[in-house]
């Protein structure tokens, strides 16, 4: 297995956010990590990268555990995410902050594989594809919402990382652009990039998804192949809200 999450807890004052929570992501998969708002999703995100400590519980990615390493250790060990709410530098340009992400320290031992130029090239091929190479030189605060969230993945993509946690990448983004990052999310995925990503979008976790874990108020409410879960009662109700 390459990522095992067992038992994690996570409390806020008397909030339980996460409540004793396990799977196991199936190694070379994409898995769904979905759940009514509030359910833990980015919660969860938050434990398995380092950014909150787990109240309980472990957590381990290929053969060792990472719950309570920082988070540029966890980068180190091959996972990197997205964020919900973008985290880039508004006053740097667009370029810039694509080259920002290979350089900063944290990413600095995952340099590009010998096969993939990490520079400006690939910088100004990736984004070329998510539609903002004619940006390059603006700062990023010039960018709109839905821009902020394509240049955050682009950037994810600048460094060689085994496993890409993404927190809800299509919300904002027009249909045409999210059926091409899902076509990129296939791609990378077939040359071995394994995937966590949180949706709303129904239609497209079941088809992107091998596998897929429900939360529903912190805890795992279900777990399964996209047919499993459209056929499971419990998410139905959930999702419905009776
Ligand atoms: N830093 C925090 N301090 C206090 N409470 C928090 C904090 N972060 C999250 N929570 C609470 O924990 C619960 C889970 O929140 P979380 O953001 O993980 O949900 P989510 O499933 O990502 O929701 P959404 O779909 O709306 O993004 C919520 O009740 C939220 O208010
Ligand atoms: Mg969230």
């Amino acid at each position: 297995m390459s990522l095992v999450v067992k038992e994690i807890v996570k409390d806020f004052g008397g909030i339980r956010a996460v409540g004793h929570v396990s799977f196991e992501a199936p190694p070379g998969a994409i898995t769904g990590l979905i759940g009514p708002n509030g359910s833990g999703k980015t919660t969860l995100f938050n434990l398995v990268t380092g950014f909150l400590p787990v109240d309980g519980g472990e957590i381990w990615y290929k053969g060792r555990r990472i719950d309570g390493l920082k988070p540029h250790r966890i980068v180190e060990l091959g996972i990197i995410r997205t964020f919900q709410i973008t985290r880039i530098f508004p006053n740097l340009t667009v370029l810039e902050n694509m080259l920002v992400a290979t350089r900063n320290n944290s990413f600095s031992h995952l340099l590009m594989s010998p096969k993939r130029d990490g520079g400006p090239a690939r910088a100004l091929e990736l984004l070329e594809f998510v539609g903002l190479a004619a940006y390059k030189d603006e700062p990023a605060a010039a960018l709109s919402y839905g821009q902020g969230k394509l240049l955050e993945l682009a950037l994810s993509f600048m460094v060689e990382a085994e496993m890409v946690l993404l927190d809800e990448p299509s919300s904002g983004i027009n249909p045409s652009l999210q059926a091409m990052i899902n076509e990129w999310i296939i791609e990378e995925n077939k040359r071995g990039k394994e995937f966590l990503i949180i949706e709303h979008n129904m239609d497209l976790v079941m088809s992107l998804c091998h596998h897929i874990v429900v939360l529903h108020h912190g805890q795992k409410l279900a777990e399964g192949t996209p047919v499993e879960i459209r056929n499971n009662e419990k998410v139905l109700e959930a999702y419905l809200g009776y």
